[in-house]
């Protein structure tokens, strides 16, 4: 017999319910922190907690106080943006007593330098990006490149450092023996911009006929051709690679 009509569902929702509420109860007796609550829904007691906790990193600010050379060489260079501590690991402690805790120096090959600069296709392009198994293999990063102002090194002197492929192939050529700029008129700034400051390359057949045309004023012997005939309408170029001619 029952007293109400209480249908069973209800009957099993309400057990839920008081379940749901002692717990509740039991929760905040027994397991929240007695300072929650004082100042905001937070623990009041975990700001001193926080507050209390030795500080890792000093900041580039107090690094430079002292060490002003490293920061002089950084603060323009391309590692301007990068703070001491990237590097150095966290040194706080060193920087209140420099004798309590010597920081990191990160001297060998790809121990840091690589986070940043190993190649991969998802970096922003433009980003300077080495393949690490191609870039000098086998010497420490910081045996060419000063971690605190890492401007390459040097602009290459020689045109092979960077058309290396050209050079390669005109040394066993049988044109190996003029130097590209016989051929090339090139600015000193190609070097800083080469793409600005483009050089110039032969345009007519009659640059390539000042040795080679019969009868030219040439001090060694050279194979000659009949300039006004030979391979006429055509610029010489179309027939022979300038840098590795053939007959
Ligand atoms: C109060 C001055 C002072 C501050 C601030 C300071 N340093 Fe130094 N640091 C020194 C001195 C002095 C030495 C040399 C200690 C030695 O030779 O034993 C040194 C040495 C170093 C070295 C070389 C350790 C070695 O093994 O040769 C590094 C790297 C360094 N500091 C990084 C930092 C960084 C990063 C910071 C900032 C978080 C910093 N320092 C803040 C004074 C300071
Ligand atoms: C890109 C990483 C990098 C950053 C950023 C960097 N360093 Fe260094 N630092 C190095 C490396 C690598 C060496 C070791 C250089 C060497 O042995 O030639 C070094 C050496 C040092 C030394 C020891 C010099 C010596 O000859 O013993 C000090 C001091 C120093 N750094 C301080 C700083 C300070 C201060 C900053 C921030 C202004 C800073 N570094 C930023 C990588 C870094
Ligand atoms: C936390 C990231 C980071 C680390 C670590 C780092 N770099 Fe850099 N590096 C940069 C940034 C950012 C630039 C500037 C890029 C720009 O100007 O577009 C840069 C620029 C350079 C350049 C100049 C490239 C150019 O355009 O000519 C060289 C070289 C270089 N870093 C070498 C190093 C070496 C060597 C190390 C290790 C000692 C190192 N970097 C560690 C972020 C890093
Ligand atoms: C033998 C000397 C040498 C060593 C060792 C060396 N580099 Fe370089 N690095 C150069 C020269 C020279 C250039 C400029 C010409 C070039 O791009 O090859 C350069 C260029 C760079 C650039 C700029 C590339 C770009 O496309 O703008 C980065 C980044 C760089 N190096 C990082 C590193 C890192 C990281 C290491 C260590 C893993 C390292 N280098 C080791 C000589 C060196
Ligand atoms: C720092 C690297 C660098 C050096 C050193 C260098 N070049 Fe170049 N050169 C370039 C680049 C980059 C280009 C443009 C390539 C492109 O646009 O595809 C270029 C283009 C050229 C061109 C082609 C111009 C055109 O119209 O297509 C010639 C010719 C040339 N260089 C000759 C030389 C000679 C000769 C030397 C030595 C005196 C030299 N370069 C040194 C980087 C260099
Ligand atoms: C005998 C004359 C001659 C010499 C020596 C010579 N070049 Fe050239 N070079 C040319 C001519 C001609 C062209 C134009 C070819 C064309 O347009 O098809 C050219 C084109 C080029 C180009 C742009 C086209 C390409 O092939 O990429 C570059 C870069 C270049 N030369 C670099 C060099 C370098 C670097 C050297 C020295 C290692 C050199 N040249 C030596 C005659 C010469
Ligand atoms: C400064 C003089 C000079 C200029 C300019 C010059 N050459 Fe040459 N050329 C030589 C010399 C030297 C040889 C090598 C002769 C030998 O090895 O016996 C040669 C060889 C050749 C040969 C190879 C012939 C053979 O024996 O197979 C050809 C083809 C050639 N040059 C084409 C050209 C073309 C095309 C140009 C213009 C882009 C040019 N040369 C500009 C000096 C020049
Ligand atoms: C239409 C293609 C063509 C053109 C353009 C051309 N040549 Fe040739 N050249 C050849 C061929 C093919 C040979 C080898 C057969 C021969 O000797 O006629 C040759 C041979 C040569 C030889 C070697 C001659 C010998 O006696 O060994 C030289 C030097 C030469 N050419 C220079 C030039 C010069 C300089 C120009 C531009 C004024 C030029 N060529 C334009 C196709 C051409």
């Amino acid at each position: 017999m029952r007293l109400w009509k209480i249908p069973d569902q209800v009957i099993r929702l309400g057990i839920l319910l008081i379940i749901a509420v002692a717990v509740l109860v039991v929760v905040r007796i027994k397991f929240v922190p007695e300072s929650f609550g004082e100042l905001g829904h937070y623990r009041a007691d975990a700001v001193t907690v926080v507050a209390s906790q030795k500080a890792g990193y000093g900041g580039w600010q107090i690094c430079v106080e002292c060490h002003d050379a490293e920061g002089e060489a950084k603060r323009t260079s391309y590692h301007r943006t990068l703070s001491c501590e990237v590097c150095h690991g966290p040194s706080a402690e060193h920087a209140n007593d420099y004798e309590a805790q010597t920081p990191v120096i990160p001297r060998a090959r790809g121990e840091v330098c690589l986070y940043c600069h190993a190649y991969l296709p998802s970096r922003p392009t433009g980003f300077p990006q080495i393949i690490e198994r191609l870039h000098n293999p086998l010497k420490p990063c910081i045996g060419c490149h000063d971690p605190h102002d890492p401007t390459p090194p040097e602009i290459p002197e020689a045109c092979s450092g960077c058309h290396a492929q050209i050079a390669r192939t005109k040394a066993v050529s049988h044109h190996g023996s003029l130097a590209c700029e016989t051929c090339h008129e090139v600015a000193p700034e190609h070097r800083e911009s080469p793409r600005a400051f483009v050089p110039k390359k032969p345009t007519a057949r009659e640059f390539c006929g000042q040795c080679h045309a019969r009868g030219a004023d040439s001090p060694i012997e050279i194979p000659r051709v009949e300039l006004s005939s030979h391979g006429e309408r055509y610029l010489c170029w179309q027939c022979h690679y300038p840098h590795f001619p053939e007959s």
